[in-house]
């Protein structure tokens, strides 16, 4: 008796083990299976099963230790399990270490993606003849195009849902900087988000608690256990967030040089043709912009400061602001004004909003110097809750920091390096970065007045300007920023602002 109800049991367990599967959509046992020790019961299981079932995580550990490739279901019970709680830190710590040694197939990379994006919720639009669009930065300093690029892009004829994030390390953050505007309100739910760029045509907002939560428990992972400087992570990471925006078309300004995440331009290549091709399959017109980021985007860095010259780059000016450096209003040098006209050129085209990249910028050049985009600014902030005669009585003052203090250039000659690191870590310590994700930033303090690389200088005559909190920290920032700059008989060679466009492009002077 004991025996025939032993056996019953186990073909009841065997034929459910069978129809679950089909039921829930999973692949079957056969097609799900990795191809090694990893596979086990776990990888043929549904997803919600996944979650309650004691999950044989360590043989998908192992099997990507060994360089094996998982299956997309895999993947996907991965981190829907992951995003469930029932994955503990240290499994899921050895596993993106796995990752980080062994790398993952394209097919992997895609199913984190899509399993990362679907974690949470995705944001829908009405139907609109608008398409959507968006920008993003692998990050650097002074790296503020979002904030001009946002409203021309809207008065464009486009929808922009920028969901931005913050600084960490030396980089800055676009949140950051829009937090630095008073009233401002960079936190918004979901709804309000669809409504503003519905309305205004932009939103700059920061993710909600309810999308992708699975980066950002993975990522918080990364970022304590050595594992964020890996292509296949880094690519679920920022694609997963993107394709959450639910874009038609997107460019990636990846960044290379002493400042950037990818030190080299052969890496950050890597990485531009790794997110460029993902997202495309993933049905998101992308094109990715190769930049150099050895020195500053612009002439300033630090959160305040670099709205300010974002509102300068936003203004139509009746001369060329490159030529004229004055000291005081840290006018918006013309890489700052390329690069942004170069991300909505190229927007413009992928959406075959304009027939070519020279077109395209000229179209782009012409609605900035209209100055509707500052106009649309001004929208996009009183409808995120600023106080815009607050904010108007910051933005003419020439500093909102106790103490700026000059830094005095040694020697006549041309600048010939200005490194962004340096520059990076300067701020950081002046109180405008992040040491850990708790610390809590001085928005008023930065380096304004950048000269740049290839622009004359007399002996004397400021480099750059410090604003500080206080006297010490002024005077230890103009003695560590001194090292960032070198000054030269004769100019450098001119770097170009793209060093290339993924997929390659018939550039246009772009
Ligand atoms: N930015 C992201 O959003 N994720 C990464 O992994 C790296 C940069």
């Amino acid at each position: 008796m004991k025996m025939k109800y032993t056996v019953a049991v186990l073909l009841l367990f065997l034929a459910a083990m069978a129809v679950m599967p089909a039921l829930s959509g999973c692949p079957t046992a056969g097609r799900d299976r990795a191809h090694g020790p990893g596979a086990g019961i776990w990888g043929c299981l549904p997803a919600r099963l996944c979650q309650v079932w004691p999950v044989n995580f360590l043989s998908l550990i192992e099997a990507k230790r060994e360089g094996q490739t998982l299956e997309p279901a895999q993947v996907k019970a991965i981190v829907a399990a992951f995003t469930a709680g029932q994955i503990p830190d240290y499994q899921m710590a050895a596993f993106l270490m796995a990752v980080y040694f062994r790398g993952l197939q394209p097919a992997e990379v895609r199913a984190l993606t899509l399993a990362m994006r679907d974690s949470g919720e995705v944001l829908r639009f009405p139907e609109d003849p608008r398409p959507l669009v968006d920008k993003h930065s692998t990050g650097g300093i002074g790296d503020k195009v979002s904030l001009p690029l946002s409203p021309l892009l809207a008065c464009l004829g486009f929808r922009v849902p920028m969901i931005s994030g913050r600084g960490l390390g030396i980089t800055g953050g676009t949140l950051d900087k829009m937090d630095s505007i008073p009233g401002f309100q960079t936190l918004l739910p979901t709804g309000r988000i669809t409504e503003i760029v519905q309305g205004v045509g932009c939103v700059m907002c920061g993710q909600t608690a309810s999308m992708v939560p699975a980066d950002k428990g993975l990522y918080a992972l990364r970022d304590v256990t050595g594992t964020v400087p890996s292509i296949p992570l880094i690519v679920a990471s920022i694609l997963s967030k993107k394709l959450a925006e639910n874009l038609d078309a997107l460019v990636i300004d990846v960044k290379f040089g002493c400042a950037a995440f990818m030190p080299t331009l052969e890496k950050a290549r890597e990485l531009a043709r790794a997110l460029a091709t993902l997202s495309n399959e993933c049905g998101v017109n992308t094109r990715a912009l190769i930049t150099n980021m050895d020195t500053p985007l612009g002439r300033t860095a630090g959160n305040w400061l670099e709205v300010k010259e974002s509102v300068a780059c936003l203004t139509p000016q009746p001369a060329s602001p490159a030529s004229r450096i004055t000291h005081h209003a840290s006018p918006s040098a013309t890489d700052l004004r390329d690069l942004t006209l170069a991300c909505a050129a190229h927007l413009l085209v992928q959406t075959g909003k304009a027939p070519s990249l020279d077109a395209a910028r000229q179209q782009a050049a012409d609605c900035l110097a209209s100055g509707r985009p500052l106009t649309k600014w001004n929208e996009m902030l009183a409808a995120q809750g600023a106080d815009l005669a607050a904010y108007e009585r910051k933005l003419a003052l020439d500093h909102t920091a106790p103490v700026v203090m000059g830094l005095k250039a040694p020697g006549s000659g041309f600048v010939s390096r200005c490194d962004a690191r340096i520059v990076g870590e300067v701020i950081r310590e002046l109180g405008g970065g992040r040491l850990t994700k708790d610390s809590v930033l001085n928005y008023d303090v930065g380096v304004d007045a950048i000269l740049k690389p290839g622009e004359a200088v007399q002996a004397g005559d400021p480099l750059a300007r410090i604003h500080a909190a206080d006297r010490s920290a002024a005077e230890a920032a103009c003695v560590r920023l001194k090292a960032a700059f070198d000054i030269s008989a004769q100019p450098p060679a001119a770097i170009p602002l793209i060093a290339e466009t993924i997929p390659a492009q018939a550039s246009g002077g772009l």
